[in-house]
């Protein structure tokens, strides 16, 4: 089987992806998208060029997998330590071709514009990242100062502060252009959920006529799993290895190429719904509550609200979904008896169960050869795992191990 999907639609998907980083505020990469591709335009720009900022609105902050991080971007106007998301979002963007040409803006939107202009900024770059950054400063403040309610209410000492900036922070034509662009309700009232997902949609509707090849989805797959390993220095080189044990089980279950390839996407993307979950329960140095518990155990499901629509990702979207599904209807979201999964979805749980088993966590060392090749056994004798996909992991012992650390061997971002 070939996968195929539309790169339009990936984008979406990733955007959809990065917002969850936002936990209970799930759409400032949206909305930056929209307003930078309002500003674009009242500027008169062509439709291309719209959703080009668009895009770079949607995925500007691909660099920030913690909630820590993007709570302080978000509550604090000038945060000092901004750069560091913009530099990692950038080489991300930079090592996928089709999205490579976004690199440069995200690279530079925390800059302020007196520092474009002393660097001799391409002027259609720094014109680029200046609008994201002021945009995306806009959002902040809005969050900030609406927190639940309308940004609408708020609109007047959002665009004062803007003003404020002119000159310094912003380029004064950029200002300009805002102020004239947001001087409607129209342009706030958009921001709010409903009208949001009608823009979107309409943008998501436009294909991008650039259809992904098996190795295209491999790398953004890649990507994606860097943003959710990135996470927390305990999960640092978790979907890689589930990726490659996935593989390594699927192959030595006898199964196909194309079938081997396909798991090894899920399991670089298994894990995407970990984005919502806020990085103190996830490092968490002991025991979790049950109410932790809970939140951690949405994962599964948010990876699949966010996979279940791409197209030609249908399969990869059920065994992600299913990954902690237990024989008997122990496990969840859906409590299905994972004995009745099909064997990819079973592949994949056996592969998240033993990399994280090997792995060091917040509350214990990760297991050696030995001990983790017991504990697998000791699963299978007790009817929580399948005798034969165990058996490989024992019979084939060091390869199972090197699998399970390829994190180890990737090349940092
Ligand atoms: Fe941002
Ligand atoms: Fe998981
Ligand atoms: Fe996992």
């Amino acid at each position: 089987m070939i996968l195929q999907a539309d790169l339009r639609h990936l984008i979406c998907t990733l955007s959809d992806a990065l917002d969850l980083v936002g936990v209970d505020d799930v759409g400032h990469g949206k909305r930056v998208g929209v307003m930078a591709a309002e500003c674009g335009r009242r500027a008169g720009l062509a439709p291309e060029e719209v959703t080009f900022l668009f895009d770079l609105g949607m995925l500007h902050d691909i660099g920030v997998s913690s909630t820590q991080v993007h709570h302080n971007i978000i509550t604090t106007f000038s945060a000092p330590d901004a750069q560091a998301h913009c530099d990692t979002g950038a080489a991300l963007l930079a090592s996928f071709r089709p999205l490579a040409a976004l690199a440069p803006a995200v690279k530079r939107h925390h800059t302020p514009w007196t520092r474009l202009v002393e660097e001799d900024t391409d002027p259609a770059l720094a014109w680029q990242a200046n609008l994201l950054f002021l945009v995306d400063r806009v959002d902040a403040l809005a969050v900030t100062l609406a927190a639940k309610g309308s940004a609408l209410l708020h609109a007047p000492a959002i665009r004062e502060r803007i003003r404020q900036h002119a000159g310094t922070d912003f380029n004064p034509e950029l200002v300009d252009l805002f102020l004239e662009t947001s001087a409607s309700e129209a342009f706030w009232l958009m921001l709010e959920p409903r009208p949001m997902t009608d823009f979107i949609q309409e943008v998501h509707s436009q294909r991008l006529g650039y259809s992904a090849s098996m190795g295209d989805l491999r790398q953004l797959a890649e990507i994606f799993s860097r943003i959710v390993d990135a996470k927390s220095p305990f999960t640092a080189e978790h979907s890689l290895g589930v990726a490659e044990l996935a593989r390594f089980l699927a192959r030595k279950a006898g199964l196909g190429e194309a079938s081997q390839r396909q798991l090894e996407i899920a399991g670089l993307l298994h894990d995407v719904g970990k984005l919502r979950v806020p990085d103190q329960i996830l490092d968490k140095p002991g025991q979790l509550d049950w109410q932790e518990r809970q939140v951690i155990n949405t994962h599964s499901f948010e990876t699949y609200q966010i996979l279940r629509h791409l197209h030609g990702f249908e399969e990869i979207a059920q065994w992600t979904a299913h990954h902690h599904e237990a024989p008997g209807g122990s496990g969840y979201p859906f409590r299905l008896d994972a004995s009745l999964l099909p064997l990819e979805a079973r592949i994949l749980r056996i592969a998240d169960i033993f990399q994280a088993m090997v792995q060091d966590r917040p509350y214990r060392k990760g297991l050696n050869q030995a001990q983790a090749q017991t504990f697998m056994a000791d699963l299978a004798a007790r009817g929580l795992a399948e005798p034969e996909l165990v058996a490989h992991l024992v019979s084939c012992g060091d390869e199972a191990m090197a699998a399970a650390h390829a994190g180890l061997r990737r090349e940092p971002t």
